[in-house]
């Protein structure tokens, strides 16, 4: 029996792909179809996918070419696949000639013709509405956001936002932008969305003034620095059926998404303590170091190392202990110690104190360590007593990582969903909480 191996996305199924399976099938006797996962897709930089993996393998199984169907998880995979099922022919289409001539080694491989005129990419973008955002702010992270967002489909930033004009034009000139604008109602009638990333005192307003005004909101963290504010925020969001997103990158990153979902699965037995830290040193006279700007190395932050604390040790805790190191304004380092019913957290910030910055999440039978820079997570193990039961787990973090934000943000649009279990409501307001109680407490001495 001549076995026949094929790999793909397979999403939105198309005559593309029927056409390929057809001739896949002709090959030889039994076809196997590896289809990838959600997390691999996202590994290897395909975001955006539209079905989910359970759909896109029940459409592959609807065409009846197929006799078997697996999951392609990891890079690396076809090898052992080819191996381990005995196939004789790798097929694939032709837009990947020679990408896979490696596999010569193990079996044949055969490059079969492309449909002309149609791709999963093509149906994803007329079936998507371009969703047109615009900036608020037009500093560092704005100017990130721009180049991060070409990676991402079905979205377009056609403008910007300042109060001074001469800095929204010049933004504008710079990222070639449709406009810029110092007017905020007016640049409100020409967008669908919203990335907020002025200064975060500034968010609420805003944020709040998009919301009403219709506009899907995407929010640079702290979202706000009060859970009033932030709550008030995602009424405002719900009760207009919108989306609203707090823009901490780490949530949304593959690696970091795994590395959630594998510990909160019993992979370490049951989580007892996280302890996650965070310095990134500023120069002295930037707005991150400035009381009246709400800086401080809590508010500027503590939305990374409390992300981990909250994913996995939820917020029923007894007590927080702040100890922070003060210049004559902010906190330039703030070590803090949560301690819940049956297990505690610690983490350590700084703009003017430099540390290791690592992730360890600890549990009753092992233990997920991290490396710096763990809030761009493309690597991490999970260790145990017995040291060679060490397992390595590796992710792509692509570029500045904004995109995963984004690729979410318009997900959640398209989808019309308006919670992510990766970063929830909840999760931000009790960053705010969190935030907010070191602030008076600092406010009070
Ligand atoms: N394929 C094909 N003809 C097309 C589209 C895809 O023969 N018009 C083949 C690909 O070469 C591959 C398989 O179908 O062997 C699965 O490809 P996949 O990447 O899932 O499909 P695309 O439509 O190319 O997806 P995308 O646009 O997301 O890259």
């Amino acid at each position: 029996m001549k076995k026949v191996i094929t790999y793909g996305t397979f999403d939105m199924l198309h005559k593309g792909h029927i056409n390929l399976l057809r001739r896949a099938k002709d090959l030889g006797d039994y076809l196997i179809v590896g289809v990838t996962s959600e997390s691999y897709d996202r590994e290897r930089g395909k975001l955006n996918v539209h079905d989910s993996l359970l759909e896109r393998v029940e459409s592959v199984r609807n065409t009846g070419l197929v006799d078997e169907i697996i999951i392609e998880e990891y890079f690396g995979q076809k090898i052992d696949d080819i191996q381990k099922y005995n196939i004789d022919i790798f097929a694939i289409g032709s837009d990947w000639t020679g990408k896979f001539n490696y596999l010569k080694e193990y079996c044949e491989v055969v490059y079969l013709p492309r449909t002309k005129g149609i791709s999963s990419t093509q149906l994803r973008n007329d079936m998507q509405k371009m969703c047109n955002i615009g900036i608020v702010g037009c500093g560092r992270i704005a100017n990130r956001f721009i180049p991060e967002s070409k990676f991402v489909s079905g979205v377009n930033v056609s403008g910007v936002f300042n109060p001074h004009m001469d800095s929204a034009k010049s933004f504008a000139d710079r990222h070639s932008l449709e406009f810029a604008s110092d007017n905020y109602s007016d640049f409100l009638s020409h967008i669908d969305a919203v990335y907020v990333a002025s200064p975060h005192l500034s968010h609420y307003e805003y944020a709040k003034q998009a919301l009403e005004n219709g506009k899907h909101v995407l929010c640079e963290k702290p979202m706000t620095l009060t859970p009033l504010s932030t709550a008030d925020l995602y009424q405002t969001a719900k009760d207009n059926g919108l989306v609203l997103l707090e823009a901490i990158k780490t949530a949304y990153c593959p690696g970091f998404t795994h590395l959630i979902s594998l510990v909160k699965s019993g992979a370490i037995g049951t989580i007892k303590d996280v302890d996650a830290t965070f310095t990134k040193l500023v120069d002295s006279d930037v707005r991150e170091l400035s009381a009246v700007a709400g800086g401080g190395s809590m508010s500027e932050l503590a939305s990374y190392v409390l992300l981990p604390i909250i994913k996995t040790m939820g917020t029923d805790y007894k007590s927080i202990d702040f100890h922070p190191v003060c210049n004559e304004s902010v906190d330039i380092f703030t070590r803090g110690l949560i301690a819940y019913p049956n297990g505690t957290a610690s983490f350590k910030v700084g703009l003017g104190v430099k540390s290791e910055g690592q992730l360890i999440i600890s549990g009753t039978k092992g233990y997920a360590y991290v490396p710096a820079p763990w809030w761009k997570t493309d690597y991490f193990e999970l260790r145990f007593e017995n040291i060679s039961d060490t397992k390595k787990y590796f992710y792509r973090f692509e570029g500045d990582g904004l995109r995963y934000e984004l690729e979410r943000f318009v997900t959640m649009i398209d989808k019309k969903d308006t919670v992510t279990y990766q970063l929830s409501p909840q999760d931000s307001i009790e960053i705010a909480t969190i935030i907010n109680y070191f602030r008076e407490k600092m406010n009070a001495n």
